[in-house]
């Protein structure tokens, strides 16, 4: 095993088949009222590979003309974001480390070719409540480093039901996917990765 950076920590196989079976459902459920939509980044208004929507009182959301923020509305339909289902508060609860329950938590659907380039969560007016992402689907290659960019990385592998904490000193460490790979899980039908990311914003 690699050391992870400080306050960097990867929970293998948190989920089993069942609840990650009963996450997807939840997933499923969020997507019929909030339509997954296609990021852009700011300024360029470049798309981004990953398709995205949220649910809970705010979602992380980026386009051309705004960037990066988060608003209560869904961008496409301008509805509010449905509530986070349960099962996901109990992952929060259990993991977090905080008191405070999230306010966000995005939904990142990667195909077999979408990635994520390194980066820091640092939208959140709130940087100390810890960060939880949870991995649904196929197994991607992870990177995480410190909180300086260009700093020295590691890299491993996220499999269906792992959990990762960002939290105390990796808070702000950056982090991104590197590749997906296909056919390595059973639990979406039609293959692909679900990244659910569990925030607080507001401290
Ligand atoms: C993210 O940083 O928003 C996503 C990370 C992941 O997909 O594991
Ligand atoms: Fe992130």
């Amino acid at each position: 095993m690699q050391v992870l950076p400080k306050g960097v920590r990867h929970i293998p196989g948190f989920l089993d088949r069942s609840r990650q079976e009963e996450l997807v459902e939840a997933v499923r459920l969020v997507v019929a009222e909030a339509p997954l939509f296609v990021p852009e980044m700011p300024k360029t208004g470049k798309p981004m590979s990953v398709r995205m929507t949220n649910c809970g009182p705010l979602g992380w959301v980026t386009d051309r003309e705004r960037g990066y923020r988060y608003q209560a509305e869904h961008p496409v339909t301008g509805k509010s974001w449905p509530a986070i289902p349960a099962a996901l508060l109990d992952i929060w609860r259990a993991v977090s480390a905080s008191d405070k329950e999230p306010e966000a938590c995005l939904v990142n659907f990667y195909s077999a070719d979408a990635r994520m380039g390194l980066h820091q969560d640092r939208d959140e007016r709130d940087l100390e409540t810890a960060v939880v992402s949870i991995s649904l689907g196929d197994t991607c290659l992870f990177r995480v480093g410190g909180k300086e960019r260009g700093g020295r990385t590691v890299s491993f592998k996220l499999a269906s039901g792992d959990v990762v904490v960002l939290g105390g000193e990796g808070r702000l460490a950056f982090h991104g996917v590197d590749r997906i790979y296909p056919n390595t899980s059973t639990l979406l039908k039609n293959g692909g990765r679900l990244n659910l990311t569990l925030r607080r914003v507001n401290p």
